[in-house]
């Protein structure tokens, strides 16, 4: 009889543990929280669970915590995306309040399968907030696309050629676009050269995102920046889906020769550590360096002044000599572009005090009147504050730069109107075929 007991005994604990186990186990959709009265987020919602470096969300004080944590709802097409995905399974139909505190991403690169859209779509693929990435091209995309989608990570990666309305279904649904479509530089060659090849591909891809993803961030590599994020406002004027602040020219690549040129200055170990502002715009003498603002300080002897402004500016030349006719900088500029897209969609979700400069349409970004006033310019790179609707503020560090940067900005001045102007009147009177 004992023994029969202990035999029941043993079956009931084996079955209550089992029940236990199977329940930590279940998936989200039956597993209700007691906070929010409904189910822990879906996998398609899956990347917010890595925000902060957590991992899946699967238990309650997490979930809640997590919810807690998010700010408002940040990528309208990424809450229209959950919201469907919410629906599709069935589930988050009465809550959308909790739909909205989930931000999915959807990044595309445009020229992706170049130099730098390659291994710029492959730390995008391994981007922890971003959850779709789409790489278009006129080449090679299906292979790009192929190859790094085996890579474990969130996003979902696909690629398009303009076949088969391929920029469409790239674009569709994008939260952030980076463009480095285009030619790059040969040796002996300026950025203004490329502008006979490269106006037209950037104006008809702005043309695609105004069509396809109108509310997206746009990112503009492609060279000449000074005139393409001029071609492209204009483009997106004309569609009437102009948002200054969703606009940017990269200039990343410039600050990261800044704070890398002046680390026995600064004395940083890890010179990425250092803040230096860069500002003007992206091609030789209108890169205008603000070491007089840097954090920690570099003190920079006059002797070696003009060495290091000389080297910040004109960077680019260096690499385009180096690779000796293999075009110019890609693997630095696929991480600068990245990490400029990280510091966009960082506080684009809510993350607070990002400064990075951009090279912007002042007029309609806060503190854009200032500089207008001061340089004349529709466009220059500031120091410029990220939020939730991209450039928030445009810092004005004008009246802090010393006499040697005031001579660099007289300078900068004299080539980048010029660049604005061919950018403008391009996308305006477009030459006749
Ligand atoms: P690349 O030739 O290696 O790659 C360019 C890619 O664009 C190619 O794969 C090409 O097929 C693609 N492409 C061409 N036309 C296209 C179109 N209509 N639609 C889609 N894709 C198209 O060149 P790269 O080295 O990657 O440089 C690209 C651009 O970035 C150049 O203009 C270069 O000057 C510029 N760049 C800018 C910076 C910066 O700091 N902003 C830095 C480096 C390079
Ligand atoms: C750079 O700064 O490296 C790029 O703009 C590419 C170039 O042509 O120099």
């Amino acid at each position: 009889m004992a023994m029969f007991m202990a035999m029941v005994m043993a079956m009931f604990v084996a079955m209550v543990m089992s029940v236990v186990l199977l329940a930590r186990r279940l998936p989200w959709y039956i597993h209700p929280t007691p906070a929010e009265g409904h189910p822990n987020p879906p996998s398609a919602m899956r990347h917010n669970d890595l925000v902060g470096g957590k991992s899946m969300v699967s238990r309650d004080a997490d979930w809640v915590e997590m919810q807690r944590s998010l700010q408002a709802p940040l990528f309208p097409s990424a809450i229209a995306r959950a919201h469907e995905a919410a629906v599709t399974v069935g589930k988050y139909r009465d809550s959308p309040a909790s739909v909205q505190a989930v931000t999915m991403v959807k990044a595309a690169v445009l020229g992706a399968s170049g130099g730098i859209g390659q291994p710029l779509s492959l730390l995008l693929k391994v981007c922890p907030l971003v959850d779709e990435l789409s790489l278009y091209d006129v080449v090679n995309t299906p292979g790009v696309a192929a190859d790094l989608s085996h890579i474990s990570s969130c996003a979902k990666t696909s690629g398009h050629l303009p076949k088969d309305e391929g920029l469409k279904n790239a674009l569709t649904g994008c939260d952030i676009v980076l463009i480095p479509a285009g030619i790059p530089r040969k040796p002996g060659m300026t950025r203004d050269d490329l502008f006979k090849f490269n106006a037209s591909i950037v104006r008809d891809l702005t043309q695609g995102v105004a069509d396809h993803c109108p509310k997206a961030f746009l990112l503009i590599i492609s060279n000449p920046v000074n005139s393409t994020v001029p071609i492209a406002a204009e483009v997106l004027k004309k569609a009437g889906v102009f948002d200054p602040k969703r606009l940017f020219g990269v200039t990343t690549l410039d600050i990261l020769r800044a704070e890398t040129f002046a680390q026995k200055y600064t004395g940083e170990k890890d010179p990425s550590k250092a803040t230096i502002h860069v500002i003007g715009g992206h091609s030789g003498e209108t890169i205008v360096p603000v070491y007089s603002q840097a954090k920690p300080a570099a003190d920079i002897p006059d002797s070696e002044y003009a060495e290091i402004i000389h080297r910040v500016q004109f960077g680019g030349d260096e690499v385009v000599k180096a690779k000796d006719g293999a075009g110019s900088a890609t693997l630095s500029m696929a991480y600068a572009g990245y990490r400029f897209a990280l510091s966009v969609l960082r506080a684009a979700n809510g993350e607070k005090g990002i400064v990075e400069p951009t090279f912007v349409h002042l007029n309609g970004v806060e503190g854009g009147e200032a500089i207008i006033k001061e340089t004349g310019f529709e466009y220059f790179s500031m120091p410029v504050e990220l939020g939730p609707s991209g450039a928030e503020k445009i810092i004005n560090i004008l009246p802090q730069v010393n006499e040697r940067e005031q001579a660099l900005l007289k300078i900068c001045k004299e080539g980048l109107q010029g660049n604005i102007t061919k950018g403008i009147e391009f996308a305006q009177n477009p030459p006749q075929k």
